[in-house]
């Protein structure tokens, strides 16, 4: 029998996620309804699905009326804890979009509720169903490059993330939590280890300013010179349908105090230490991601997004005298997040079989944006080293995870 998926907050991941359930579990999976508050927004979701699809008014009403058996939370970042309150006697799986919310305190509570919640949740923690990410894990894990010693991540994009919700604390969270959960996730997910503690620097080199908090890039009479107005969500000429940017909001009004420079130090349990940097202003073609992870039989290197393809590539430099290297390769299908998608909808449908546990965890989740936020209070108080104990609440210092 088909199982049938809510979904809170209908906007470009809502419905790309509705999408992607469907087809690929050959439609085992169907959209019982959504709660979108924005019409626009809604008939955009139903276009893309190329169906209609059930809108009520409240979570209340798509629980009672819709009677779904599993929920995607796929609301802005800082409406997440409020909506996961609402499904408290709601017992299906529930999937809630990264990052968890947008502060320290509220990701704390959502982490209490998950701990006394009955069914189970999980995170959107992407980057781990990619069959890329799975495979460098499964090479780490083997021994390919001995024992891991030090790492370095870097990510680099546009400013486009500031023409909506995330270009503030208060929306998004900053990005060491709205973007970096992942790839801080994913360095833990490769090392196994448990975060110690962080130095961090940064600026906010190209956004901001005193425009007002209110102006859209159409409503603006600088629009035709402004090398930031927005763009097409259509990758240029890569035919990759990334996430829109919602709406077209001005990167240099007023209220923008969300860094767009950032590079930090990470020390991890084991004596593993790295850095991971990311940076907003300037797009860097094939450069969506870089992974370095050095060991002490060899360095690995992910490229998440050559330069010219959408498509990936694992290389192995393993310690030899012949110098040989390992190359492989990684096609998307033009699908986001690196292919994810389709084993993530497959996941969710299992969960909702009740034939497996979450694989992406909330525990993971809060040890990742955990020191995130640690990486922010350091370069708030001077880029001095800030241990992650000093962020995490005593009640849940057992919620971090890593060995
Ligand atoms: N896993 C990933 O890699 C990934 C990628 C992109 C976005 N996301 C996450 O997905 C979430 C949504 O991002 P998006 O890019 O789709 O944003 P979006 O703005 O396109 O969509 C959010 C939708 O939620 C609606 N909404 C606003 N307040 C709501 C509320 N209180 N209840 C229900 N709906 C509400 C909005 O009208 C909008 O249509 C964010 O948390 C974001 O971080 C995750």
């Amino acid at each position: 029998m088909k199982k049938r998926i809510g979904i809170i907050g209908f906007g470009e991941m809502g419905k790309r996620h509705a999408l992607e359930f469907r087809e690929s579990t050959m439609g085992e999976i169907a959209i019982a309804g959504v709660v979108e508050p924005n019409d626009e927004m809604y008939e955009n979701g139903c276009a893309w699905n190329k169906c209609d699809i059930p809108r009520y008014g409240s979570v209340e009403e798509l629980l009672e009326k819709g009677a779904p058996d599993g929920i995607l939370i796929t609301s802005p970042n800082f409406t997440h804890l409020a909506n996961l309150k609402k499904l408290d006697s709601f017992h299906g799986p529930i999937l809630v979009e990264k990052p968890l919310d947008t502060s320290p305190e509220k990701i704390s509570d959502i982490v209490r509720f998950v701990k006394q919640h009955k069914g189970p949740v999980m995170v959107d923690h992407c980057m781990r169903y990619s069959p890329i990410i799975r495979k460098a894990r499964e090479l780490i894990e083997k021994g390919a490059i001995g024992k891991v010693c030090s790492f370095q991540f870097t990510q680099r994009d546009g400013a486009g993330m500031y023409h909506n919700f995330r270009r503030t604390r208060a929306g998004g969270g900053g990005f060491m939590v709205e973007k970096a959960t992942h790839d801080l996730d994913v360095m833990l997910f490769f090392t196994d280890a448990r975060p110690e503690s962080v130095m961090m620097v940064s600026a906010q080199h190209a956004v901001g300013g005193d425009k007002p908090d209110d102006l859209t890039c159409s409503e603006c009479a600088e629009r035709g010179r402004c090398r930031y107005a927005k763009e097409s969500y259509v990758m240029k000429g890569l035919k990759v349908n990334d996430v829109a940017k919602l709406n077209e909001l001005c990167v240099f009004a007023k209220c923008v105090d969300v860094p767009d420079n950032e590079t930090c130090t990470i020390r991890l349990s084991n004596g593993i230490f790295g850095t991971y940097s990311h940076s907003y202003f300037v797009p860097v073609p094939g450069h969506s991601r870089i992974y370095e992870i050095l060991g002490t039989e060899g360095a690995m290197y992910l490229t998440l997004s050559r330069e010219g393809s959408y498509e990936g590539e694992i290389k192995i430099y393993p310690f030899n005298r012949e110098l040989t290297t390992e190359t492989l390769s990684f096609k998307y299908d033009g699908k986001i997040h690196y292919y994810a998608g389709p084993f993530l909808a497959r996941h969710f449908l299992s969960l909702m079989k009740g034939e497996t546990t979450p694989f992406t965890t909330v525990p993971q989740a809060f040890t990742a944006e955990m020191l995130g936020f640690a990486a922010i209070r350091s370069s708030m108080e001077g880029s001095r080293w800030v241990e992650l104990s000093e962020i995490v609440p005593r009640d849940l210092a057992d919620s971090i995870v890593g060995k």
